[in-house]
């Protein structure tokens, strides 16, 4: 498995840790920054994390901001994106389990090292439910195509 692991300015740490984490799985990761305190803006890295999910480059991301706010908000606006900003194991788990996230968004002002930690390992070792999920999954999907449609009349 291959995943993308993006941050601003506030979650330059928490990568560090995460990305360490991943590896000791035995997961490829695709760092695409930033890697110092340097002030950024968010979209910009997300964008690259995100990008690669839409286009099938790396199975999964994991993003991190200050708040985790911005991250979603900038992951969800890709194809094929499920971000889904988790607060604790619970959150983690369902976001497995009920909307098959391809993408872990963490607040890292809100969260501790340890609990990030938990957070992902529960994310990664949890599976995606289907059944009575995969149809609300195909409205979302849905939703996407429409706006394409929109698109192209204009
Ligand atoms: C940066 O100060 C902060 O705005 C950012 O990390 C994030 O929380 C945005 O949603």
């Amino acid at each position: 498995m291959m995943i993308a692991i993006g941050c601003d300015h506030a979650g330059v740490e928490l990568k560090a840790q995460l990305s360490m984490l991943l590896k000791s799985e035995g997961i490829e990761v695709k760092d695409v920054g930033t890697n110092s305190g340097a002030s950024v803006d968010y979209p910009d890295y997300g964008s690259k994390a995100a990008a690669a999910v839409s286009k099938g480059q790396v199975d999964r991301a994991i993003l991190i901001c200050g708040t985790g706010i911005g991250m979603s908000i900038v992951a969800n606006k890709y194809r094929n994106v499920r971000a889904a900003l988790c607060h604790d194991v619970y959150t983690a788990r369902m976001s497995r389990e009920h909307n098959n996230a391809n993408v872990l968004v963490i607040g890292s002002r809100l969260t501790t090292p340890e609990a990030a930690t938990e957070i992902l390992k529960t994310w990664l070792h949890t599976n995606y439910e289907g059944g009575r999920h995969e149809e609300r999954l195909k409205k979302i999907s849905k939703i996407e195509e429409s706006f394409e449609s929109n698109e192209s009349k204009t």
